[in-house]
């Protein structure tokens, strides 16, 4: 037996911004912000609605999904950089609205591969036999520590939650391969300041992740003895277009085999790939069997991937 993903869901709130808005509030275009970065609107979480919140509606989507009840998860994990508070976690918040009263809760903290983190963590439970199954939800709200005033930030970010429920499947099937990796030394490369705000070396982080993300995404495939061919979809954090292309190129997959995700939702870190996930799933993109590989690379600096051979 295996670890693989059971069921997936998301959801993203109601609000949302358009390129053509954010001409209103800073010095920027629609034509410089679709087509540097892909972004053409993003999803932007009312006052009074947290990151817990947003947790638990992709939540609940994803255990009906999953065709699990609350009362059977043993552990849950929330990749945030944006927890409602330091503590209580996210993740108990989540334990206690659920209802999953027989659940662990922890928050994993690695930025935009925050989502990947958790999957593989859920993973190493689930093949020691420890638990059966684990709820691995990846939220933020970044709105909360966006400097709008500043171009270069504002128009990339979004706030949302993806979530999947991680149990047994059958062998060969579920998670084959993965990579997780980090460079403290470059944290200042992508930050929270004093202000709370986000704060980003674009360009340097741009550097960094058109190398890492196709590096990673053919590491794990060669892991498990297999080639970039045969890759059936990608699913990038959705950071920068151009960054995303090249990790597709890279692999020499067509178009129409990558999770886009980014023109609607923009960047919303920890949520970016298990909303690509949830998406494709839902949409049919995904079927039995095919090897799918999740790949993302973010604050810390952080990065991941992991291969995955579809269905339970
Ligand atoms: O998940 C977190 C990880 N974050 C990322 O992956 C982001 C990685 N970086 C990027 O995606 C890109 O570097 C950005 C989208 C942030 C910037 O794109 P770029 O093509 O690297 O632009 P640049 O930073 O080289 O800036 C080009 C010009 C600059 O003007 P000057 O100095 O050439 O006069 C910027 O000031 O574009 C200017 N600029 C803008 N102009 C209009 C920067 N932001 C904006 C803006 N609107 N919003």
């Amino acid at each position: 037996m295996g670890a693989g993903i059971l069921g997936v869901g998301h959801y993203a709130p109601e609000h949302v911004v358009t390129n053509k808005d954010l001409e209103k509030i800073v010095d920027t275009t629609d034509e410089w912000i679709a087509s540097r970065t892909g972004i053409e609107e993003r999803r932007i979480a009312k006052e009074d609605e947290d990151s817990s919140d947003m947790a638990f509606y992709a939540a609940e989507n994803a255990l009906k999904d999953a065709n699990i009840d609350a009362k059977d998860i043993d552990l849950i994990l929330v990749a945030t950089v944006t927890p409602d508070t330091p503590f209580p976690s996210v993740s108990c918040m989540l334990q206690d609205r659920l209802g999953a009263e027989h659940a662990a809760a922890m928050d994993v903290s690695a930025a935009c591969t925050g989502f990947v983190y958790g999957l593989v963590t859920a993973q190493q439970f689930i093949e020691a036999k420890t638990y059966k199954h684990v709820l691995v939800v990846g939220v933020d709200k970044l709105s909360k520590i966006t400097d709008w005033s500043d171009r270069n930030t504002c128009v990339l970010l979004g706030d949302g939650a993806g979530a999947a429920v991680v149990g047994e499947v059958s062998e060969g099937k579920g998670i084959l391969s993965s990579e997780l990796g980090s460079n403290g030394s470059r944290g200042s490369d992508l930050f929270q300041d004093k202000k709370n705000h986000l704060v980003m070396n674009g360009r340097e982080v741009f550097k960094f992740a058109v190398r890492q993300m196709p590096e990673s995404s053919v590491k794990v495939v060669e892991k498990i003895g297999l080639n970039k061919e045969d890759v059936d979809y990608l699913i990038p954090h959705q950071a920068n277009i151009r960054i995303m292309e090249a990790a597709r190129e890279r692999l020499g997959i067509a178009e129409d085999k990558m999770a886009e995700t980014i023109r609607k939702y923009g960047n919303n870190s920890s949520a970016s790939i298990p909303i690509a996930l949830s998406e494709s799933v839902k949409q049919g993109k995904i079927k039995d069997n095919d090897l799918i590989v999740l790949v993302g690379f973010g604050g810390g600096l952080t990065w991941g991937a992991a291969a995955i051979r579809w269905g339970k």
